[in-house]
This record gives structure tokens, C-alpha cells and sequence, in this order.
């Protein structure tokens, strides 16, 4: 609807409908005020599938919704690293929900994996805020195709489960921007989400809901959003400072009570009616965009929707570990399933995003339709249950006996649903004790044993040297059988690739010694050195790495080529490399490229992720994969000028299997065209005087006259060399060569700061 319209429709509006628009109706549904023709519009989560409820609701999912289809969960989604699937997918949940009349689906769920504890990791995509922003915004893009709103969600730094509604994130800037802003920045400015949703956190002590900073300044003035935001289930705290603040709506409907406060606010003059009338503005705009662009022809089609959750799957799913190339099988081989998740799949995670599933999938049924399968050569054996972490002696000894019988063991394993859930935390990285026991017996007495798993975040793998393959299927929605054995038989190639890492054990994780934090402040001390950019900054050794994931052919890269040696800030720089495929499948290929600074003053991450593709290739194919890099790809947050900034200098273009193994570099030199701000004082140090160029020349001089001095006076010290002297007086402020540097006065200080700053 025109603005000019909308802005009618408020000015006929009572201060009472005014403030009930901006509070939910109830669980589900945005406030209509029938007089004026404004609808009341339902909303539903998110993210991988409807949870539409239509009779008793709650955010936990333990009320039934209609059945839908469930889409593997973030954790899987974000593997595929393909942003043309996942638009696929969006476009496929827009459809649903134009069929079932939601004007928005609140995802994607879009938080940094700041460790692997969180207990909501599998909603969310990575902890690189590049594959965040990029896999987030092809769903974003997908669903609004179809004229349904989005609600990326948690805005922002929402990360642990712990303490959700209480605890404060304490963040610094650089790394908020860098990280945590960073994972919704992109998305936002490309993609314009229709709303957003607040986190119930607290930043720096500031609730999300109230968090001007957040909302307003950068949100609306930076990134161009010009939806509504509305907040997460309950986050609502204070309802006046938060309209102020930029958030519209407080959802769930907290039946009038905080309407009252906005009138009376507007009533005694703490706040201004224009505020209230300029939300009320931003929520119409697009509770009337779904209106007036209502599909009422959509089909919510289950049957189709199954099949497309199954490429989906196929296309995410991670081959972690494939020794003598055990994978894939043959169908003349006798295979024995192994453990309860092949039969009864461990395929999406708990909470606010759980599918009331149209059906469920599991390899056995699988198994009995693929195509190049004979049935009949797969046996089963339950070998564990989930209900408790205990070892069943005689469904364990049943496995081994099927193991021994066959000539491959695939083992389906994971974590337990409350392993991980959403609104608490995970205690620790491992899984059941009674699977790592029974995947030790099976690959005792079966060398050929493949462990194939069901688990939303990183897991210890204490067996992995003793078994010869390792399929990581994550959550992976409803048809997650059926894509397993398509990649277990080779119908599929995988092709999914880790958008996190899996560490060795928990006490490696950057954030081992404070997550969760205490008092209900969590601070985030690690700062930006968050997953891969921790492990590689420190050379440990990890399980597996972020970016792995391996395929049944080869590929090869060459041909590694940059536009210029050298560019300016202001100019993009474009990159192009040749990948091959020498094997004999045809498959798909992650093609990652890294930035690496070279020196700098700077404290950054060994190399970060600036730009992934992926490709498909025939036996023999090559193809060109061209990136283009512009100053971001080079740029740090610099919170003296609270912007953006490239240091100049040495950067290394690396194109990288995963984040520790590169395999093609180069070099280029980048050029800054900003000018600091920087102001000397007689604390200045010596070192950054004579990184200044004009430093350089007024200053060198004077040391050089004082070098000469020094080294008449100090020629018999031999135990101090000149080396040692000049990286000693690097860190000495100017002030006190008063005391050190004879004839230097304060009148000489004085006259070297004033043409300094001149
Ligand atoms: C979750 C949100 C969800 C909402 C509605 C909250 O508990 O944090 O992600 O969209 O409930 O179910």
C-alpha cells in the first residue's frame, strides 16, 4: 500500500488501536483493527518447516501443529554451501505458507556458533559470518519470492541457551562488527528481510528489545532495513523504551497489559505520539505487502516438498572420513544396519522449530526402493536405545553378530534429543557413552565399519582411528533416510562441506573457559578469534577442520590469478581458479578462498573466509571459478573511527580445501586511502612517531644525531646490540626522552608535537 495511504489510515487511528497494533493478538496473530481494514495476520516458525499451530499454542513445540514437512535443520542446510538450493528451499517454504495463509515464517535462524555447547546450534548455520549471512540470505531470498515475510532471527549475540532471558552478552565493538553483526550485515542489505527478531538477550547490558544502537542506528540508518522488527517469544522488557528504541511488536500478545503503558506514556508526554505513529507506519507497510500479494492458488504440496527436503539432505550431507575408499558400497555386498537411527532417524532438534512431520523416512525403509540396492543383502540390528545412556547387553551383542556376518557395518548413530534442545545448554561434546562403547565392539570384530551420524553440533569421536568411514548426516529433516543411502550407494556424491569446526575435545574450543558466563554476564573474551579463526591463529590440531568434507572423485586446482599485484582500497580486485575434476564420478566441489593478511599492526585471524562457490563437474570437467573481492574482503573493524579500515600492506589470496589446507596462493599489495585521525602526545610512543611518515622525517633525524651519540657512549657494551636498542626504544613515549636523551627539552617536545600535528 502507498504510503501516503498508510499514513491515513494512522491518522484515523486511536491512540488505543495504535498501541494494540504494536502487541500480538495472541500466540500467533499480528492485531487487525476491522474498522480501518487492517488485517490480523498469522505468523508461524521456522525455520525448516512450518509449525503452524491452530489450537493450543506454546514456543517449545510440545503442542501439536498441522503436519508439514520437516527440511533438515541449519546445521545440515548450511553444509550444502550451495545458496541456489537453498533459495530452492525458500522458495519452497514461501509457497507452504502462501497455501496456509502465514504472511511470515519466523527464520532463518541465523546466531554465530560461538561453541559447540549451545544447545540450539542446530538451528543456526556456522560460526563464520560469511556463510551465515550468505546461506541465510538464499533462504531470505527464496521465501520472499513468494511474497511471505522472513524473521531472521536472534538479533544478535545470542549464543548460548543458558540464561537466555537474563544473561548479557558483553561484546566489544570490533568483535560485534566483525562476527556477531557481521553473520546478519550482508543479508540484510541484500535481501531487506521483511522483519527481524529481537533476541531476548541482553548487549552489554542493554536489552535487545531496547537496544537503539542495534535497532535504529544500525539496523534502519546502516543497513537500509526498512521492515519491522518484532520481538522474540517473551523478550519484551520494557514496552516504552523499546518502541523507542525502533522494535514494533511484542509478540506474543501480553493481553493489553503493556498497551496501557504506551498510552499512558503518550499521555503524560514521556513518549511522543509521532514515535508510536512512525511504528506503527513501519508494521503496515508490510502486514500490507503480504495482503496485497496473497497467493491464494498455492498448494502446500507434501508429497513434493518430501522429495525436495530429500535433495536438500543429499546435497548437505558431509563425508568426514572415507579410508580405503569403503565408501561407496556395492549392492552385492551383505551390509548390516546398525542402531536404532536406522530405523527411527534422529532428523530434526527440539523446541520452537519442531515439525509435526507429514512422514518420516528412515535408511531401512529406504534401503527397500533405491535403485541400484538389493534389499535383501541389508540386515539390521537395533544395537542401542536412546531412552537412556545405557548399554543393552543383548541388543549389543545382537549387533555384532550381524557385523561379523556382513561385509560392512553401517552404524547409525548420534546424539539423543535431550543431547541437545533448544533453552539449555549442552554439559559436554560426547555422545552416549553406550554408542561409543558399541561402535568400539562392532569395529572390533568388523574392519570395514561406517559410522553414519544424526547430531545437530560437533561431537568427540574417541573410535575414529578404529573405523573406516564417517557420514555426517547432522538433522537431516524427514527424508533423511532415503538421501543417506543415496550417498551410502554412491546414487548421490556428497558434496556437503563443514561450516564449523570439530574440535578434538571441548577443552580446545576458544571459549571453553567462560561460556555461559557468571552473575549473567557472559563475556565474550575470545574475541574475534571464534572457530576456525581460533584453531588456525593457534596451529592446534582439530578433528575436522571447518570447510572439509570429501567426495568419491578427485579434484584439482591450478591456475591461481589475480587482476593486479597491487590495487587501492576503492578498487575490487578479481580472482579467478581453475578446478578439475580428475576422478571418475561426476560431483560438486566447495571452492573456498581465504584472505590472509601478511604483517600488519593489527591482532587478526591467521586467514579469513572471504568467498565460497560451488561447483558441479563431470569426470574430466574444468570450470573457472571467479571471485570478486572489494575492500571488505581486506578491511578490520577500527573502533577509533567505529568503521571499517584496510591497513595497507601484504595480503595473501589462498584458495583452500578447508581452512588449514591451502593449496593455492597469492600475493597482492592493498593500498589504504584513509587518512587516521591521529594526534601525538608526549605519550606517543617512539615506534608509532616513526611510523608516520611525517614522524619519519622530522624524527629520524634528531635519532639519527642520537644513535651517533650512543654509540661513542655505548661502544664497549657489546652485550647490547643496536637491535636491541631500537626495539626497546619503540615502545618509549616521547616524554621520556626528557629524562634519557641529554640535551632534549621541553620547549624541543613541544616544537616536535606542534609540527607533528600540524
Ligand atoms: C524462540 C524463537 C521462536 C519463538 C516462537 C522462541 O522461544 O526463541 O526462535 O520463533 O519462540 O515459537
Amino acid at each position: 500500500m502507498e504510503k501516503q495511504k498508510i499514513r491515513k489510515l494512522i491518522v484515523q487511528m486511536t491512540l488505543e488501536e495504535k498501541a494494540g497494533l504494536c502487541s500480538g493478538l495472541d500466540f500467533w496473530h499480528t492485531k487487525g483493527v476491522e474498522r480501518l481494514g487492517i488485517p490480523s495476520e498469522m505468523v508461524s516458525d521456522g525455520p525448516h518447516g512450518l509449525r503452524k499451530q491452530e489450537d493450543a499454542a506454546d514456543h517449545l513445540g510440545m503442542n501439536d501443529s498441522i503436519k508439514a514437512v520437516c527440511f533438515p535443520a541449519g546445521c545440515a542446510t548450511a553444509s550444502s554451501f550451495n545458496r541456489d538450493m537453498v533459495t530452492k528451499l525458500g522458495e519452497t517454504l514461501g509457497e507452504e505458507c502462501q497455501a496456509e495463509n502465514l504472511s511470515t515464517i519466523l527464520g532463518p535462524a541465523m546466531n554465530i556458533k560461538r561453541s559447540p555447547l549451545c544447545g540450539r546450534n542446530f538451528e543456526y548455520y556456522s560460526e563464520d559470518p560469511l556463510v551465515s549471512t550468505e546461506i541465510a540470505g538464499a533462504l531470505v531470498h527464496g521465501v520472499q519470492s513468494k511474497n511471505v515475510g522472513t524473521s531472521p532471527k536472534h538479533f544478535a549475540a545470542n549464543n548460548q541457551e543458558y540464561h537466555r532471558l537474563t544473561s548479557s552478552s558483553e561484546v566489544d565493538e570490533r568483535t560485534l562488527r566483525e562476527i556477531y553483526l557481521a553473520s546478519f550485515e550482508g543479508m540484510v542489505k541484500k535481501e531487506k528481510p521483511w522483519t527481524i527478531m529481537n533476541s531476548y538477550n541482553k548487549l552489554n547490558g542493554t536489552y535487545l528489545c531496547e537496544n537503539k544502537e542495534l535497532l535504529t542506528d544500525i539496523l534502519r540508518d546502516e543497513w537500509g532495513f526498512d521492515g519491522y522488527v518484532m520481538t522474540d517469544w517473551g523478550a519484551m522488557n520494557e514496552r516504552v523504551e523499546s518502541l523507542k528504541a525502533g522494535c514494533n511488536l511484542e509478540m506474543p500478545s501480553s493481553q493489553g497489559i503493556t498497551d496501557l503503558e504506551i498510552v499512558e506514556a503518550v499521555q503524560n508526554g514521556t513518549l511522543e505520539e509521532a514515535v508510536l505513529d512512525k511504528r506503527c507506519e513501519e508494521l503496515l507497510n508490510i502486514i500490507f505487502r503480504y495482503e496485497e500479494n496473497r497467493d491464494r492458488e498455492a498448494v502446500f504440496d507434501r508429497e513434493k516438498d518430501h522429495e525436495i527436503a530429500r535433495s536438500m539432505e543429499e546435497e548437505s550431507i558431509v563425508l568426514l572420513k572415507n579410508e580405503c575408499s569403503v565408501l561407496p558400497l556395492n549392492s552385492d555386498q551383505k551390509v548390516a544396519f546398525i542402531g536404532k537411527y536406522a530405523k527411527a532417524p534422529r532428523y530434526q532438534g527440539g523446541g520452537s522449530s519442531h515439525v509435526n512431520s507429514s512422514k518420516v523416512e528412515s535408511a531401512l525403509d529406504a534401503v527397500r526402493f533405491a535403485a541400484n540396492v538389493n534389499a535383501e543383502n541389508v540386515a539390521y540390528a537395533q544395537g542401542f536405545d536412546d531412552a537412556e545412556d545405557k548399554t543393552d547387553v543383548a541388543l549389543e551383542a545382537e549387533a555384532i553378530e550381524a557385523a561379523k556376518n556382513a561385509d560392512v557395518a553401517v552404524i547409525f548413530a548420534g546424539l539423543p534429543d535431550n543431547f541437545e534442545f533448544e533453552g539449555y545448554d549442552r554439559k559436554h561434546m560426547r555422545m552416549p557413552d553406550c554408542q561409543n562403547h558399541l561402535i568400539e565392539a562392532v569395529a572390533a570384530v568388523q574392519p570395514n565399519t561406517v559410522v553414519v551420524l544424526h547430531n545437530g553440533s560437533p561431537v568427540e569421536m574417541p573410535w575414529i582411528e578404529k573405523v573406516k568411514a564417517v557420514v555426517e548426516t547432522y538433522l537431516g529433516g524427514q527424508a533423511v533416510g532415503g538421501a543417506v543411502v543415496n550417498v551410502l550407494y554412491g546414487n548421490v556424491n556428497p558434496s556437503g562441506h563443514l561450516a564449523e569446526t570439530f574440535p578434538l575435545r571441548l577443552q580446545d574450543t576458544p571459549c571453553y573457559l567462560t561460556f555461559g558466563g557468571e552473575n549473567d554476564r557472559s563475556v565474550y573474551a575470545e574475541g574475534v578469534f571464534v572457530g576456525y579463526r581460533y584453531y588456525t591463529s593457534k596451529e592446534m590440531e582439530v578433528l575436522f577442520p571447518f570447510g572439509h568434507g570429501l567426495s568419491y572423485t578427485t579434484f584439482a586446482y591450478s591456475n591461481l590469478c589475480v587482476s593486479k599485484e597491487s590495487i587501492k582500497e576503492s578498487q575490487s580486485l578479481t580472482v579467478t581458479v581453475d578446478v578439475t575434476n580428475t576422478g571418475s564420478m561426476a560431483g560438486k566441489e566447495v571452492v573456498q578462498l581465504y584472505v590472509a593478511p601478511k604483517g600488519g599492526r593489527i591482532i587478526r585471524p591467521v586467514r579469513e573466509l572471504k568467498g565460497f562457490d560451488k561447483i558441479a563437474l563431470n569426470p574430466g570437467e574444468k570450470k573457472t571459478v571467479t571471485f570478486t573481492l572489494d575492500r571488505r574482503a581486506f578491511a578490520y573493524w577500527n573502533t577509533d573511527i567505529h568503521d571499517w579500515c584496510v591497513e595497507s600492506g601484504e595480503y595473501e589470496i589462498q584458495i583452500g580445501l578447508n581452512a588449514q589446507e591451502m593449496v593455492l596462493t597469492q600475493s597482492v599489495h592493498v593500498d589504504s586511502e584513509l587518512t587516521l585521525p591521529k594526534v601525538f602526545t608526549k605519550n606517543s610512543t617512539l615506534g608509532e612517531i616513526m611510523a608516520d611518515p611525517k614522524g619519519m622525517a622530522i624524527f629520524g633525524q634528531m635519532m639519527a644525531q642520537g644513535g651517533e651519540q650512543q654509540e661513542q657512549s655505548e661502544a664497549a657494551e657489546e652485550a647490547i646490540s643496536q637491535d636491541m636498542v631500537a626495539a626497546m626504544m619503540e615502545g618509549m613515549p616521547l616524554r621520556q626522552l626528557l629524562s634519557f636523551a641529554p640535551g632534549f627539552t621541553k620547549e624541543a617536545m613541544n616544537q616536535l608535537l606542534a609540527a607533528l600535528n600540524q
